[in-house]
């Protein structure tokens, strides 16, 4: 089966672009998942696209200025969810209660969840990534995907071996009594697709910056 490759534009790209952008990645818009700032997914939709959300609060509606739930997205289209990026780890203070809360919530309004994993610089990935999974996914009983993105390689071009992303892939199948879909995220460009697409045990790719770049990602589409 082909690759899934997610697109995960961050907070980039203005009306313009994304209008443009459009056009040009329309062609292979069945063979990904798109997911924009959450103002543009309505474009997205529409166009056809499969699209996912970047981030969701948990709770249906309620007094959260600036936030989006689950169930709004999947009211406009939405099939997608990332949670746990690392970004959001970071950034934002996520901890792993809440991201478990964000799971169950977004599984509960029928998203597909894209939970990312993965360690920081210098720390121990089992450890890493064996704690997000438990307290991640406690009580969880429907399936997830799962992303190991190391938060050292998130846009530093820096990426781990093709040895050690199927050892880690391994080892995050290890946890799960299903077929778990896992795929790779961090610093995928179309420089390094040829080498990525040698790692035969990954379901796909999240890719970040470069798939702000249309000829970038259709390029990086027809390698992995
Ligand atoms: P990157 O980001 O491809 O820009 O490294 C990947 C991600 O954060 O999902």
């Amino acid at each position: 089966m082909e690759k899934m490759i997610v697109a995960n534009h961050k907070m980039n790209m203005i009306l313009p672009d994304v209008l443009e952008y459009i056009d040009k990645v329309s062609s292979i818009s069945n063979r990904l998942i798109v997911c924009p700032s959450s103002i543009y997914i309505p474009y997205f939709v529409s166009s056809g696209f499969e699209v996912g959300i970047q981030n969701i609060y948990v709770g249906d509606n309620g007094a959260y200025t600036g936030e989006i739930s689950a169930k709004q997205a999947k009211s406009v289209g939405v099939s997608y969810v990332i949670v746990g990026h690392s970004e959001r780890r970071k950034v934002f203070s996520e901890s792993d209660e809440l991201i478990n809360h964000k799971v169950k919530i977004a599984l509960q309004n029928g998203l597909n969840v894209i939970l990312c994993v993965g360690e920081n610089e210098g720390e121990d990935y089992k450890e890493v990534i064996k704690k997000q999974i438990i307290f991640g996914l406690k009580d969880v009983t429907l399936p997830v995907l799962i992303t190991y993105e190391p938060a050292w390689a998130i846009g530093s071009k820096q990426l781990p071996s093709n040895e050690k992303i199927i050892e880690v892939v391994d080892y995050i199948k290890s946890f799960f009594d299903y077929d778990v879909k896992v795929l790779y995220g961090g610093s995928v460009d179309e420089n390094e697709a040829p080498t990525l697409s040698k790692v035969n045990n990954l379901d796909g790719f999240i890719v970040g910056l470069s798939s702000t770049d249309y000829d970038e990602l259709i390029t990086i589409r027809e390698v992995l």
